[in-house]
């Protein structure tokens, strides 16, 4: 199958875009804060045409076809998030006729490794290149998220689309989610990023999600500040009631946490970085309750299995998680967790 046999007609452009794991900075991005997100080698590729009045996309995963006038309203299918960024260009003042996508995707739904903010990120690709629009990375992933946030109704942050425009593969994208200033960075020498895929859905993690961004707000509303991004005293909390005082030491901490890590991989200290890992996985379940007995348990597994450091990545409440493995003990790392935990994968 390709795009010739579902459309009847050649694609005029082809675009991709890969999804992420997080290493640090986790639930920080609605606060102004700082994220260290890295881009997986997994890809969503798009193949697209100019179309009159609609967007058509075909899935390949799923094996569907969808099609849509512009200006429908959402309808919870992937054909949202295409409707989605078609809608964000033309508010910015990109107005596209329409278009159409056939989508092909290595990387896992659902496992919290943003196959949303990639699928976005690849369909502005595409469509930049079809309509030649002026437009940078930087202004892509706005627009991604744009969609995602106001089209697709999905109150995320800034942290998935930006990755996924502006990272690099095999470095980690230091990002200030405030000023927007970025900078890519090398991972720790002699160390693999390794991505742990239970296949555990997420379970409300939409309230739960929304929830906790009403937390953060309302700490920060007591606290008297913007954003907790202006908290840089984690004794300031205590005064907070539960669990709000709860809430926003993992949100203080975890930016110190982002800032501690960055300088650990300027001097290439992998075991620091490892550590900061794990202490951010602990500050999720304990402080912020993003976290699932499964996933504590995957965690303290892959620490067992010789990781310096892991941690649940994404929004949590299911997903994957993420481990910093010696490159000499990958092997046997491997081995160890396939042999411990039916049914993982290990990207
Ligand atoms: C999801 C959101 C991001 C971010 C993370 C948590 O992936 O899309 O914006 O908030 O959760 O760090």
């Amino acid at each position: 199958m390709g795009f010739r046999e579902i459309f009847g007609i050649l694609p005029e452009a082809t675009a991709q875009a890969p999804g992420r794991v997080n290493l640090l900075g986790e639930h920080t991005d609605y606060q102004e804060g700082y994220v260290l997100p890295s881009p997986l080698p997994y890809l969503t590729q798009v193949e697209a045409a100019r179309a009159e009045g609609r967007v058509e996309a075909y899935s390949e995963t799923l094996r569907e076809l969808r099609a849509r006038p512009l200006g429908s309203p959402p309808q919870g299918d992937f054909l949202d998030y295409l409707l989605g960024v078609v809608w964000a260009l033309g508010e910015a003042g990109h107005p596209v006729e329409g278009a159409r996508f056939y989508v092909r995707s290595d990387l896992p739904m659902g496992a919290g490794l943003s196959s949303s903010a990639a699928l976005e990120v690849a369909a502005l690709r595409a469509l930049r290149a079809l309509y030649r629009l002026p437009l940078s990375d930087l202004e892509l992933a706005l627009l991604a998220q744009r969609a995602e946030a106001e089209y697709v109704g999905v109150r995320c942050g800034l942290m998935d689309q930006m990755a996924s425009s502006l990272g690099r593969v095999g470095q980690a994208l230091f990002l200030d989610t405030r000023t927007l200033a970025y900078e890519n960075l090398p991972l720790p020498p002699g160390t693999r990023v390794a991505v742990l895929d239970l296949g555990l859905k997420r379970r409300l993690a939409e309230g739960a999600y929304n929830e906790r961004r009403q937390e953060a707000e309302e700490a920060a509303r007591r606290l008297g500040v913007r954003a907790l991004r202006d908290v840089a005293d984690l004794c300031l909390v205590e005064s907070l009631p539960s669990p709000l005082d709860r809430r926003a030491r993992h949100i203080v901490g975890e930016n110190l946490r982002v800032l501690r890590g960055v300088e650990a991989l300027r001097r290439g200290d992998a075991r620091a970085f490892g550590e900061l890992m794990t202490q951010s996985h602990r500050s999720l379940s304990r402080d912020y309750e993003v976290s699932l007995p499964e996933l504590d348990a995957l965690v303290e597994e892959a620490l067992q299995a010789g990781a310096l450091g892991a941690k649940l990545t994404g929004a949590g409440f299911g997903g994957a998680v993420v481990a910093l493995v010696p490159e000499g003990e990958w092997r046997a790392f491997k081995d160890r967790l396939e042999a411990r935990l039916a049914g993982l994968k290990i990207l």
